[in-house]
């Protein structure tokens, strides 16, 4: 979450030096007062993802093919940190759009997306409870999302920048269903083969609970690593360059 900040800091700060742009020849505007703009929005960005998908440094994009995070840093309760190192997740790219409503009177975006297959290969550092068990280790972690339905949303105002109107994303929000995770975390408890393979049979006996526990703050995390990819070309491009007038 650290870094998810830095990067938003840094993100603010671009704000005031960037030249507003068109957007990516990928990504088609569509016109604010198209009675189906949702219909528009949702079929531009169908389009737009597999191109998106592969990154564009010009408008600080980064490649979901795979997407790479530094450091996540997770917090769940008073109970468990976890951090989540040089992860590399695949599926990203695959997301297929479902839904979209774009509600200009009332600033509110919300995307629906389904993934059949996210899976997340990193290093990781946990300690703490997870649901009752004491759980501590670090290593090589690996964790699958099957059938996920997820769903983004944000506010936004609308803030002046050079004689221009730019979209600033508040209230970001990010939420899911899975049909099933998969966890498995090696080397825990400083290697005890046993424990940790029992520890590992537990996370996925119980993963529906396991992914109620960790699902918040993850989902936090997370969001804010979106916010600040879409934070950074609402700051590129103005509103009307998004939704011609
Ligand atoms: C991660 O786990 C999945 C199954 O849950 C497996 O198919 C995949 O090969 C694993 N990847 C690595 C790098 O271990």
């Amino acid at each position: 979450m650290i870094s998810a900040f830095r990067q938003v800091v840094l993100l603010c700060t671009l704000f005031v030096f960037v030249n507003s742009a068109k957007l990516p020849s990928y990504l088609k505007p569509c016109s604010k007062s198209d009675p189906n703009l949702n219909k528009c929005a949702i079929k531009h960005a169908k389009e737009g993802l597999p191109v998106l998908a592969k990154g564009d440094r010009a408008y600080h994009i980064p490649s979901l093919i795979p997407l790479h995070i530094p450091e996540v840093r997770i917090q769940s309760g008073e109970n468990l940190k976890i951090i989540i190192k040089n992860a590399v997740i695949t599926g990203l790219d695959k997301a297929d759009i479902q839904d979209m409503s774009i509600d200009l009177p009332n600033r509110k975006f919300w995307l629906k997306a389904n993934i059949d297959y996210v899976n997340l290969v990193s290093d990781y550092e946990i300690d703490g409870r997870i649901l009752i068990l004491p759980i501590k280790g670090n290593g090589p972690a690996n964790i699958t999302y099957v059938g996920g339905v997820y769903t983004y949303s944000f506010d936004f105002d609308l803030v002046d920048k050079n004689g221009k109107q730019h979209i600033k994303t508040k209230n970001n929000k990010l939420e899911y269903t899975v049909q099933r995770a998969y966890y498995q975390l090696d080397n825990l408890f400083g290697g005890d083969k046993a424990l940790g393979d029992q520890m590992n049979s537990f996370l996925n006996e119980n993963w529906q609970d396991v992914d109620k526990d960790l699902g918040p703050s993850l989902t936090e995390a997370i969001s804010q690593i979106i916010q600040s990819i879409v934070t950074a070309v609402f700051t590129k491009v103005p509103f009307d360059y998004i939704f011609e007038p």
